[in-house]
């Protein structure tokens, strides 16, 4: 690893904590809670990580998930991904959870995000992590599970900064999910969406006009709509692209295939991030690394992306100044 990348102060904005249980972890958690899983072992586990497109990926994440009951495994799994992204430059963080992949099976909501929150607030305190959570619903249940899902957080809606909406896109498009996104803005809540991953330009064009986004998470297809591109740049609405994942979930054949270069070169505020990064191959820094090898960018370009990554995020103005900041003085010294 380039300890440039390593160090380079950073923003995550794309992470699923789903998506960051390592195997082991899993495995650990799948003993002591009783739970038993398809696979012999650890290897066999990461073995089956060979995946065709979003759903073949989606099948197995939401099987790992299946081992997590109680607040301390919530506590675990997030411990152990701030520890992995502290070790790697990031400063700030602003992670999604999915309640409804625990909720289905009867796991508490507050079991879900006390678990949760305790650990972003231990990786406060011990490592000066900044972090903001985002509640996620999964578009391939309907839009009135998703509104239940809302009504069941609002009595905690200080703990998030936004909602946001993931796993299957192809076939639940945003406007699926307008009346939910319309009561998270009216209590003041931001909105994210995942869209433009494996779904159409139209999907992204959904996502800004019908639910109101601050974010587009993934976006690679814009590039097919030139019209888009243009109010994404003149907009400046940032694009929080996963290039290991993109890669894996077969969007692109081969990292030196993917469009992060163009992307930046069209003038549109990217960012590089790592979704799922025990699926994925990579937690942040590796996919920084990445794009600095596959597709050959520059130290100037990887600095834009991390400065992207702070102007992106929902950090207060005075926040911001104070982590650019901290960049630059990295960079006086590197
Ligand atoms: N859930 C976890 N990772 C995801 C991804 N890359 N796309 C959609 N849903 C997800
Ligand atoms: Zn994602």
């Amino acid at each position: 690893m380039d300890p440039f990348i390593r160090g380079l102060p950073k923003a995550e904005l794309h992470l699923h904590l789903e998506g960051s249980l390592e195997p082991e972890l899993i495995f650990a958690i799948a003993q002591r809670n009783g739970v038993s899983l398809p696979y012999a072992s650890v290897d066999a586990l990461r073995r089956a990580y060979s995946f065709t497109n979003l759903q073949s990926f989606l099948d197995i994440y939401y099987a790992g998930a299946g081992v997590l009951l109680h607040e301390q495994d919530f506590y675990d799994m997030t411990w152990a991904y701030l520890e992995r992204a502290h070790a790697q430059g990031v400063r700030h963080t602003e992670v999604f959870f999915d309640p409804q992949t625990h909720t289905e099976r009867g796991v508490a909501f507050e079991a879900v995000l006390d678990g949760i929150r305790r650990a972003l607030s231990d990786a406060r305190e011990r490592f000066g992590l900044t972090s903001e959570l985002i509640l996620c619903f999964l578009r391939h249940l309907s839009a009135e599970a998703a509104d239940a899902t809302l009504t069941q957080a609002l009595p905690y809606k200080d703990a998030f900064v936004a909602v946001g909406l993931d796993s299957s896109e192809v076939g639940h498009p945003p406007s699926k999910f307008q009346a939910v996104f319309r009561r998270a803005l009216d209590v003041g809540l931001k909105t994210v969406a995942h869209a433009g991953e494996e779904g159409p330009p139209e999907y992204i064009w959904e996502a800004l006009d019908l639910l109101q986004v601050s974010r587009i998470d993934h976006g690679v297809r814009c590039l097919e709509d030139p019209r888009l591109v243009a109010r994404l740049v003149e907009e400046q609405v940032p694009l929080t692209v996963c290039p290991l994942s993109n890669v894996k979930l077969k969007v692109f054949e081969r990292i030196e295939d993917h469009t992060l270069g163009r992307m930046l070169d069209a003038g549109l505020r990217a960012t590089v991030n790592s979704d799922d990064p025990s699926y994925f191959g990579g937690y942040v820094a590796e996919n920084y690394e990445a794009v600095a090898e596959g597709l050959g960018l520059s130290r100037a370009r990887l600095v834009e992306l991390a400065r992207n990554s702070f102007h992106a995020s929902f950090l207060s103005p005075a926040e911001r100044e104070r982590r650019l900041a901290e960049l630059d003085a990295y960079l006086a010294q590197a």
